[in-house]
């Protein structure tokens, strides 16, 4: 039997996107077709317009029309807003409660100081064991349709415990709730939160995935730009742009304001037992050495990159897809050698670096006692 994977790009979404790469030659031949006949005219004495760099505006307005940010983050009805359920989820996800040997909290690894990740090549969990992956940031987290690096998580409802009973953090659920029950504190913050005000797993999920949902990019400078403010970025970064969406293929990917179409592909990197989305769909050979298309949102401040932290730096990440990764056969066929030269390196790395915003003050919560 054949698994499919709905969350990849179908075969159709594949055709539409070679087409595009298509009409994009096409546009950059007709592009090389207009210098000459301006070289042609200049020559001839003919005046004409300046053709060459109408287009090239053209397309770039085109693709940045897609980076606008959304004006809301997206609740679902089964889990609404409210400040309460956030207060108390600020309380629980700052809380070393949650950990067996009580000093881990959620904020240890995912610390709103490093754009929410713990700039570690892989976490380190609650028993001092290297995890097999990185922490993943939490930003913009509210858009991730699929959790954890092999998407095998389908709400942050679901993904709660995940860390908190495994070996993250070690805590047995039965234990952790009469602890908080123990505390006036929390006792008030889940009856603010929650008719009844039961400590339960079900509040406790709603109330964490809450305040995960509030955790959302800061402004940076490339959406300055992107507003309309010209100066917002340097023309390195513009050129860095061009490229990222066009010739060096980055946004066919990371596409949109944040940076992922939420699919898994394997980019050439991990050769270990870990097979990321390939243990959900073993049939797939696609999806063997896939993990999930990450955000760029602050990336220039979140080294070391990729699912186990083995690229130390943006530059050695842009090396690795210049070189096009390990060719097997389930690397993606968007990934191949760039032969990009130094110049457009380090544009597309002045481009990565205008994607940081302001980092957000995060106020430690006082915890209920
Ligand atoms: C020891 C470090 C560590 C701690 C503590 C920790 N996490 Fe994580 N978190 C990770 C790692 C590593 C992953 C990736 C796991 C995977 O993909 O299998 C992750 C993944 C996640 C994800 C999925 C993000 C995404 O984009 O896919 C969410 C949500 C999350 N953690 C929330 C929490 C919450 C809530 C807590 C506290 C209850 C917590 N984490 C505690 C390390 C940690
Ligand atoms: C085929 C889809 C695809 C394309 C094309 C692609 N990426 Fe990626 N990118 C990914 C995936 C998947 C990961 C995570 C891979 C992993 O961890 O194993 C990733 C990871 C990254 C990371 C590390 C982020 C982090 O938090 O660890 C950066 C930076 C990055 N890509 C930049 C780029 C740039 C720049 C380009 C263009 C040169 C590009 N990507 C092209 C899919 C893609």
């Amino acid at each position: 039997m054949i698994h499919t994977d709905p969350s990849l790009p179908t075969e159709p979404a594949r055709k539409r996107r070679d087409a595009g790469r298509r009409r994009r030659l096409i546009a950059f031949s007709a592009a090389a077709l207009g210098g000459l006949v301006v070289a042609l005219a200049i020559g001839l004495h003919i005046p004409v317009r300046a053709a060459g760099s109408a287009p090239a505006a053209a397309q770039r307005q085109s693709w940045m029309a897609k980076y606008h940010r959304p004006a809301a983050i997206p609740f679902p009805a089964s889990d609404p807003y409210s400040r309460a359920k956030v207060d108390l989820g600020r309380m629980l996800f700052w809380d070393p409660i949650v950990s067996g040997s009580r000093t881990r909290s959620c904020a240890s690894c995912h610390n709103p100081g490093l754009s929410w990740g713990d700039g570690l090549p892989r976490a380190i969990g609650d028993g001092s064991e290297t995890m097999p992956t990185r922490t993943p940031t939490l930003l913009d987290v509210a858009w991730v349709p699929l959790l954890g690096w092999d998407g095998k998580a389908h709400s942050l409802e679901g993904i709660t415990f995940t860390p908190i009973t495994g070996p993250i953090m070690n805590r047995k659920m039965a234990e952790l709730f009469a602890a908080l029950a123990a505390i006036p504190g929390y006792r008030q913050a889940y009856a603010a939160a929650f008719p009844g005000g039961v400590i339960d797993r079900h509040h406790t999920e709603e109330a964490l995935a809450t305040f995960e949902r509030t955790i959302v990019a800061s402004k940076a400078p490339f959406d300055r730009w992107i507003e309309g403010d010209e100066n917002a970025i340097d023309e390195a970064a513009k050129r860095g742009f061009d490229l990222f969406n066009g010739n060096a293929g980055c946004a066919e990917c990371h596409s949109g304001w944040n940076f992922t179409d939420s699919a898994f592909y394997d980019v050439g990197v991990g050769k270990g037992d870990d097979i990321g989305r390939g243990r959900l769909f073993p049939n797939s050979p696609k999806l063997r050495y896939a993990f999930k298309v990450p955000t760029l949102r602050d990336v220039a401040r979140r080294g070391p990159y990729m699912h186990n932290g083995s690229e130390p730096t943006l530059a050695a990440v842009i090396d690795l897809y210049d070189r096009g990764g390990i060719d097997r056969p389930s690397r993606s066929e968007l990934i191949k050698p760039l032969h990009l030269t130094a110049g457009e390196k380090s544009d597309l790395i002045a481009f990565l670096k205008t994607l940081s915003g302001e980092p957000r003050s995060e106020p430690e919560p006082t915890l209920p006692r």
